[in-house]
């Protein structure tokens, strides 16, 4: 016989950036500007994002498309590829996530792709630090999620290899 278990997580929901610390306005801030420099000619769905390191420094990234579909890659996967390059020994801390559309209008925070929290969840294994995630739409309402494992549940981590 089987038996059901239930995993839950929260998110905390805020009515406003205002409500936020100025560090973390601070990194929606700079994901809202980024997001236009995307280069999102066949989607025009623009997505900046915005990275704190533990050292201070700000690592940003947005979508960059191809023709050749696949070939493209998330804001996400291209500012933490771009921190691991240029930061390799220092953590992430947290990650601002915001996207804007001509043709849609986003009316929920924008939820990352799971590809992206797979690298976002690989990078929390890699340096031993949660990674807080800031989501935000075209309204004000804002997400915060404490650590990327709360939205990547049952994850693939690196304890399931068996490679020493
Ligand atoms: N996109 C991101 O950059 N991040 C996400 O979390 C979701 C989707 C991009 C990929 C593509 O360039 C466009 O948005 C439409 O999917």
């Amino acid at each position: 016989m089987s038996t059901s278990v239930e995993m839950t997580f929260s998110i905390e929901v805020y009515e406003s950036a205002a409500e936020l610390s100025s560090e973390d306005q601070g990194l929606l801030k700079k994901a809202s500007i980024v997001l236009k420099d995307a280069y999102a000619p066949y989607s025009k769905f623009n997505v900046g994002t915005a990275l704190l390191l533990k050292n201070g420094e700000i690592v940003i990234g947005n979508n960059q498309e191809n023709v050749a579909y696949p070939s493209g890659l998330c804001a996400e996967r291209v500012a933490l590829f771009a921190a691991g390059a240029q930061y390799p020994d220092v953590p992430v801390i947290a990650i601002a996530i915001m996207a804007k559309s001509d043709s849609v209008s986003i009316d929920e925070p924008l939820a990352p792709c799971g590809a992206c929290r797979q690298v976002m969840c690989e990078t929390e294994n890699r340096y031993g630090q949660k990674i807080k995630v800031l989501l935000k739409g075209d309204a004000d309402k804002i997400y915060v999620i404490n650590s990327v494992s709360d939205i990547l549940p049952l994850s693939f981590t690196p304890d399931k290899l068996a490679v020493k």
